[in-house]
């Protein structure tokens, strides 16, 4: 039932808070500010290895950031229709990850199946817990995002970084990496980010304006760096899918090799820049395509310095630990793409040629 709200869409954005709680609270014991040991003992893992499609696997490179990060383990993430037909080398002691929210995409459980059967641990992240894929795999990692009726991903996508997230704290807790002061701050910083997701559930008002302005355009492009670079193409993802406007995600420092050449006055350009230690580097790059006459709006938080520049309209986003960026700043990125279908009068539920579940390849 939609309730209140016009859209299963609608609905699923504003159910994240608790869906991102829900999810964390499997993973961490935010009473004593502790990780919860699961079953897999990532001191005994020298690789992880994530397959996934579509918006599973942008959940994916964005939990690849964080294990790097945080737990110094190498993390592939790959688009697993590409994985499964092309013999790939995987070492020994590398944990296979499927990341799913169906747990029945037919790619992806290929490619669990494949790993399995080359002698890998597996995982499934997935949201379906009887799914396929949670059968087929050694442990399931669940995300707790409940039911998920929009054909276009969100609370699944949201559920899957929190967990990954978490995992990612957990690995590097077991890899000797963070000490307990640390990892006390990381469980802190992500214990609020349900609280930040409301925060930014209430941007519409200025997201609408936006809205406005990207349904007139044609093609529009998301720019980030770091995890915001994932979240880039989810939201240019999640734009095409629902209002049928093409749009691309960039990482911000590749603009300059090619596609700033695209940049023109119709062209908006959606930048996704928390105050992280690459924020002057993104603001850089949002100068040069402001001087080539692109309409830049910058979703950064209050305190993040204006790039010099004329053309840069700024959006305030919730100020949020750079951990849980990620959860933050994909509602303004989901409810951008939510309001411009809306504008155009697309079916934002049941979008052309999709389905739910794409169980065959
Ligand atoms: C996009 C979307 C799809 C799915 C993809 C994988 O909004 O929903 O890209 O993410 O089809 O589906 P699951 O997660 O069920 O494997």
């Amino acid at each position: 039932e939609k309730g209140e709200y016009r859209h299963f869409m609608e609905k699923e954005i504003h159910e994240q808070p608790d869906s991102v709680q829900h999810t964390l609270s499997h993973y961490l014991d935010f009473v004593n500010g502790r990780v919860k040991p699961g079953e897999i003992d990532f001191a005994a893992v020298d690789r992880i290895q994530i397959v996934a499609c579509g918006t599973a696997f942008y959940a994916g490179q964005i939990g690849r950031y964080a294990f790097e990060r945080l737990a110094g383990l190498p993390c592939d993430v790959e688009i697993a229709s590409e994985f499964r037909y092309r013999n790939p080398a995987v070492a020994p002691g590398t944990l296979a990850v499927a990341v799913s929210q169906s747990g029945e995409t037919a790619d992806t459980l290929a490619s669990l199946s494949w790993c399995k059967a080359n002698g890998l641990k597996t995982a499934a992240l997935v949201n379906v817990h009887s799914s396929s894929m949670a059968r087929e795999a050694l442990v399931v990692w669940p995300t707790h995002a409940g039911p998920e009726i929009g054909v276009a991903s969100t609370k699944a996508f949201t559920a899957q970084v929190a967990a990954l997230l978490a995992l990612a704290v957990t690995a590097g807790v077991q890899r000797g990496r963070i000490d307990p002061l640390i990892e006390g701050e990381l469980v802190k910083a992500l214990f609020e980010a349900p609280r930040l997701i409301a925060e930014a559930v209430q941007m519409d008002g200025a997201l609408r304006g936006v809205a406005h302005e990207l349904s007139k355009a044609t093609d529009v492009l998301f720019l980030g760096r770091g995890a915001m670079f994932p979240l880039a193409m989810e939201g240019a993802l999640k734009l095409k899918e629902i209002s049928y406007i093409h749009a691309e995600g960039y990482a911000a420092g590749e603009l300059k090799h090619g596609p700033i050449a695209l940049v023109d006055e119709l062209t908006p350009i959606v930048a996704l820049a928390p105050l992280d230690e690459v924020f002057e580097k993104t603001a850089s790059n949002l100068q040069e395509v402001a001087a080539r006459g692109g309409p830049v709006i910058m979703i950064a938080p209050k305190a993040a310095p204006d790039p010099h520049g004329a053309g840069i309209s700024r959006i305030d986003a919730p100020d949020c630990h750079p951990l849980i960026a990620p959860l933050v700043y994909a509602i303004p990125v989901q409810l951008l793409a939510y309001y411009t279908a809306v504008e155009k009068g697309t079916d934002v539920d049941q979008p052309r040629n999709l389905a739910k579940s794409v169980t065959v390849e």
